[in-house]
C-alpha cells in the first residue's frame, strides 16, 4: 500500500505525477489558500502533508497524529515550531537553492525602483504627467558605485553581493555569523560589525532568517545609526523588524526610503501608513513568485516529501530536525 498524503496546494501536471507514482493523495484544488478547518480535516489521517507554509504547532500536532513529514514549499519555516516536532519524531524540510537568484534578482529590483523613483514615475506618467522641473524630486538616487549593507549573509546575500559588485560596481559590506570567503574574494564583500554596517551603508538589506535572535532586529536605534539619505530593504521577513520604529524613522526623515516585500501583518492592512508613503515601495511577498522558481519549489518540495513518507532521507531537512534522518 502506498503512503497517503496531502498536497494542500494545486500542483502542475509533473508534480502532482511524480508524488502519484510514490503516494495515495488528496490535493486541494482550490484558487485561494486553503481554508484551516479543511487543512485541519485533511491531516487527520496521512503521512505526509506538503503545503507553502504550515502553522505547525500544538492544535495541528494533536490532529495530525499519523503524521512523518512536513514538506514546506517555502526556504522560510518560522512558522514550524521545531521543538515540538522533534518531540513528536515529525521531519520539516524547506525549499534551499532553488529560488536564490530568483529572490537575489527581486532584491535588486526592488532597490533599482526605490532608488530611481521608478514605481513612482510609472504612476506620475501613468496619471498623464511629465513635467521634469527641477523639482528634488527628480533627482533619485545613484545606485552603481553605492555601498550596500548586508545583514545575514546566505546563499541569497551572496547572489545579490555578486549582481551588487559586478554589476554595479557597488562597495559590498556584510555581517554575518561565519566569514563568507568566497564572497570576500569574488565580490570585494567586507565584514563589518553591523554598526558599521548601518552607519556606512547607502542601501542596508536584511537578509536573515526569522528566529528568537533576529525578531526586531532592526529597530528605532539602528533606524537612527543609518544615514539621512539611506533605502532600507527588507526581503526576509516582516518581523524582522519594527514596523512602527520604520515608520517613525521614515515620518521623522531618518532614512531616505524603504523597499519592503515582507510586513510584520500581511496581508498588509490598507491603514498601514507604509501605504501612502511615497518613499516606500511594497509588494506582496513576492520574492520567489516566477513560475520557473515556484514550478522547482514544488518538485523539490514533493522529493522531499516522496523521501520522507518512502523510507528515504529527504534532501532539505530543516538544520533543527536533522537529526530525526
Ligand atoms: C520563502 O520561500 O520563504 C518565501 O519567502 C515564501 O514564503
Amino acid at each position: 500500500m502506498k503512503p497517503k498524503v496531502y498536497i494542500a496546494k494545486p500542483v502542475s501536471q509533473q508534480v502532482e505525477n511524480y508524488i502519484a507514482e510514490y503516494c495515495d493523495y488528496r490535493m486541494w484544488r482550490g484558487e485561494e489558500n486553503i481554508p484551516k478547518e479543511v487543512l485541519m480535516e485533511e491531516i487527520q489521517d496521512v503521512e505526509g502533508l506538503m503545503i507553502p507554509k504550515a502553522k505547525v504547532d500544538e492544535e495541528f500536532i494533536k490532529k495530525a497524529s499519523h503524521l512523518r513529514i512536513v514538506s514546506h514549499i517555502a526556504v522560510g519555516y518560522d512558522t514550524l515550531d521545531t521543538d515540538l516536532m522533534s518531540e513528536h519524531n515529525i521531519i520539516g524540510t524547506h525549499t534551499p537553492y532553488v529560488l536564490d537568484d530568483t529572490v537575489a534578482d527581486l532584491i535588486i529590483g526592488l532597490m533599482l525602483s526605490s532608488a530611481r523613483r521608478i514605481s513612482q514615475l510609472d504612476h506620475y506618467v501613468k496619471a498623464g504627467k511629465w513635467d521634469k522641473s527641477d523639482d528634488p524630486f527628480f533627482l533619485s538616487k545613484d545606485v552603481h558605485h553605492a555601498t550596500l549593507g548586508i545583514i545575514g549573509m546566505g546563499r541569497i546575500g551572496e547572489q545579490v553581493a555578486k549582481r551588487a559588485s559586478l554589476g554595479f560596481d557597488m562597495n559590498v559590506l556584510y555581517c554575518n555569523r561565519s566569514p563568507r570567503p568566497e564572497a570576500e574574494e569574488k565580490y570585494g564583500a567586507e565584514k563589518k560589525t553591523m554598526e558599521q554596517i548601518l552607519k556606512q551603508s547607502d542601501f542596508v538589506l536584511t537578509m536573515v532568517p526569522l528566529t528568537d535572535e533576529t525578531q526586531h532586529l532592526i529597530g528605532d536605534k539602528e533606524f537612527k545609526q543609518m544615514k539621512k539619505d539611506a533605502i532600507f530593504i527588507n526581503p526576509s521577513r516582516g518581523k524582522v523588524v519594527d514596523e512602527t520604529a520604520l515608520i517613525g524613522a521614515l515620518e521623522a526623515n531618518e532614512i531616505g526610503g524603504a523597499a519592503l516585500d515582507v510586513f510584520e501583518k500581511e496581508p498588509v492592512d490598507p491603514a498601514n501608513p507604509l501605504v501612502t508613503m511615497e518613499n516606500v515601495v511594497m509588494t506582496p511577498h513576492i520574492g520567489s513568485a516566477t513560475a520557473d522558481a515556484r514550478e522547482a519549489m514544488a518538485m523539490k518540495a514533493a522529493e522531499n516529501l516522496v523521501a520522507g513518507v518512502t523510507g528515504g532521507k529527504p534532501e532539505n531537512v530543516v538544520k533543527e530536525l536533522k537529526h530525526l534522518v
